[in-house]
């Protein structure tokens, strides 16, 4: 039997990125539709991508847990389920969304060209709900100011953290994705003294390093996104990218993170939204809010391809 082939959740950064969620509309044909696509995805990523092999084309396809027992039904992912919205200090909402395309390339006009594609051989058989073109911001850093992306696990460090091995062998090669879309209120943060600013990250502003551990406050982001079980760092790997529209005033962070599963995402949510302990939440949210929330998985490469519609 030849290997599976993960989708390339682990892709290295890049400087654009276009995050499209789709509702499958109604109707056996809007399934067959979908279906067909999954198996022509990595074609028409292929033709797209070549031509400019160095502009690193990706797409990342992945499923809700919704559309995954109508594309699908059993077997099933393990851990796939709903996003579970948290009632917190603040509030982590869940939205709705049947399949995410995550596409990225250092040219947003390749990541423009594929997600076209991908809409018009769905046509019909779905309805965008969200779409969010991405951009890489000076230094890689997001609005707020600070580099975002320093402490993703990277090489086989970022497999690990992100492929599903023997804990669901039906599924391995396979990942989940949790993605929420975030609005700041930049004059509230701006507002904000640097070195205030800095304890809410955990990391100085300009030099992105990170405070030493004595000096971190216990809400810092870091602090709270960290979590360890059984002596073990659970990592995920982000993509975040900022986005905006100057002229409606909105200016945000696309928060991706993949994992094996989605239990180590759901509990640094809850540490930032609820606190550990509870109270002592991540204050970024007194300034950010999530206006999406959703989790989705990520089927192999080689599962995709071969689906019959
Ligand atoms: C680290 C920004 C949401 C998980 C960071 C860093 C920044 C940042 C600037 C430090 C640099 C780095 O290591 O990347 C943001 C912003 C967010 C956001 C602006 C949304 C408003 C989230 C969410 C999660 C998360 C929702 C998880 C559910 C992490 C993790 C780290 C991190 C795991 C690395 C911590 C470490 O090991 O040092 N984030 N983040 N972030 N963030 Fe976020």
């Amino acid at each position: 039997m030849s290997a599976v082939v993960p989708q390339p959740v682990v892709a290295r950064l890049t400087r654009a990125a276009i995050f499209l969620v789709v509702r499958i509309n109604p109707g056996k044909d809007s399934e067959n539709a979908v279906r067909g696509l999954c198996a022509l995805l990595s074609a028409l990523l292929r033709a797209v991508g070549f031509r400019d092999p160095e502009a690193r084309l990706s797409c990342v396809m992945a499923l809700g847990s919704d559309a995954w027992d109508r594309l699908f039904g059993d077997p099933r992912p393990k851990y796939l389920h709903p996003f579970r919205e948290i009632h917190g200090v603040h509030h982590a909402v869940s939205t709705p969304g049947d399949i995410l395309f995550h596409i990225r390339s250092v040219r947003m006009d390749l990541c423009f060209e594929l997600a076209s594609q991908i809409m018009s051989r769905l046509g019909k058989a779905v309805t965008a709900i969200d779409e969010v073109h991405g951009f890489k911001y000076f230094d890689d850093r997001d609005l707020l100011g600070f580099v975002d992306g320093t402490e993703n696990p990277s090489d086989q460090d970022a497999v690990d953290a992100t492929t599903i091995g023997q804990e669901d062998p039906a599924f391995a090669g396979g990942s989940y994705v949790i993605t929420q879309k975030y609005l700041h209120d930049l004059q509230r943060w701006n507002a904000i003294s640097t070195s205030e600013q800095e304890n809410i990250i955990g990391r100085h502003k300009l030099s992105d390093i990170e405070q030493d551990d004595a000096a971190k406050a216990p809400y810092a982001h870091n602090v709270l996104t960290t979590v360890v079980e059984d002596g073990e760092q659970l990592e995920i790997v982000r993509d975040n990218m900022p986005f905006g529209e100057i002229g409606k005033g909105e200016f945000g962070t696309y928060f991706i993170g993949y994992a094996r599963s989605p239990h180590r995402i759901e509990q640094m949510l809850e540490n930032m939204f609820v606190g550990r302990p509870p109270g002592n939440y991540d204050r970024l949210l007194d300034v950010s809010r999530a206006v999406t929330g959703a989790l989705f998985f990520v089927p192999s490469a080689t599962f995709l391809d071969d689906v019959s519609p």
